[in-house]
């Protein structure tokens, strides 16, 4: 089960779910609507969801199907949570989430601002909170928000949420933040990275720190059955697939490269760039893994690939 899922980057749905992927795996070559690199270079595509009204509301849609995929699954995702543990400890230990890098260039958060992009399931928002920080939770689902506000309340923590897509934060005004993060899951979910990047670096303050922790692209190569066959690094789709709620998930393969050039694109200066294994002590499992994911690592030769891209920026 893990090898397949984790290409879509949850590793944790089995079930009809997994089966349903599993058969639109087997059609997603026929289904891609880009081509990227064999047709396109990644300049032409973005040009193209720019200048053609059509192509960009096409993008946008897949936001808001995904939308509903999200408000699907957020029970489930909230169950999954619950049993991992850590969401009702993070704020009193914020190193169960984030990393040694990540915990140097948030210190001193009290009292400070800051933005958690695609929250999901808010660990690294109770964390910075826990921190001191003012933290303002954006997600496009309602019911991952519903569930998180819930879980705020119940420790005790004051939280700003926000029901917004990450590549239009319209009610998030210029140079608010001294601290914006997100990742453990999110990429794949976005239909333009450049925007997405954009936003970030817009919202965040001159010196602020903004913070991408996700999973590592590499991983996604590696969920062909048989287990040999490796998927194109340069397709990033998107790939489609139903969920069992009957809602259209569009999924985008960003590379390495991509989410290093829509940092410099965003006017960012990079202050670290770093490839974590997945983690002994379960942290890589907070951020979006599971421990069947990780499970499936160590009896597989995946455990040898990154599982987490980092990058730490700065606006000048
Ligand atoms: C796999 S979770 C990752 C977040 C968190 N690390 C977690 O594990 O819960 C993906 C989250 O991204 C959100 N999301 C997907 N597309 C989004 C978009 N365009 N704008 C904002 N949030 C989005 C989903 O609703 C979901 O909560």
């Amino acid at each position: 089960m893990g090898r397949r899922l984790r290409r879509f980057g949850l590793g944790q749905q089995g079930g009809t779910a997994g089966r349903q992927r599993m058969h639109a795996r087997a059609t997603l070559k026929a289904r891609n609507v880009f081509v990227a690199d064999r047709c396109l270079s990644i300049e032409s595509y973005r040009q193209l969801s720019v200048n053609f009204l059509g192509l960009t509301r096409k993008m946008n849609d897949s936001h808001e199907s995904n939308r509903a995929v999200w408000n699907g699954w957020a029970k489930w995702w909230g169950e999954e949570e619950d049993k991992k543990g850590i969401w009702n400890r993070c704020h009193r230990d914020p190193t169960l989430m984030l990393c040694a890098t990540e915990m140097h260039f948030l210190a001193n958060m009290r009292g400070k601002r800051a933005c958690v992009l695609a929250s999901g399931n808010n660990m690294v928002v109770f964390s910075l909170a826990g921190m001191g920080a003012q933290v303002t939770s954006v997600d496009i689902s309602e019911g991952q928000l519903q569930i998180a506000r819930e879980r705020a309340r119940s420790l005790g923590l004051d939280i700003t949420f926000l029901r917004c897509d990450v590549t239009e934060l319209k009610a998030l005004e210029d140079d608010t933040f001294d601290a914006v993060h997100t990742g453990g899951g999110v990429d794949i979910w976005i239909s333009d990275l450049w925007k997405y990047y954009a936003e970030a670096a817009r919202i965040l303050k001159p010196g602020g720190v903004f913070i991408v922790n996700d999973r590592h692209p590499i991983r996604r190569m590696f969920g062909g059955d048989p287990w040999d066959e490796l998927d194109d690094y340069s397709n990033r789709g998107p790939f489609t697939y139903t969920s069992n709620e009957g809602f259209k998930a569009y999924e985008y393969h960003w590379k390495v490269a991509d989410h290093i050039q829509a940092a410099i694109d965003a006017g960012c200066s990079l202050l670290k760039v770093e490839e974590h294994m997945e983690s002994p002590t379960g942290r890589a499992e907070g951020i979006g893994g599971s421990s069947q994911d990780e499970k499936d690592s160590a009896a597989d030769n995946t455990a040898r690939f990154p599982s987490h891209l980092l990058l730490v920026m700065t606006k000048p």
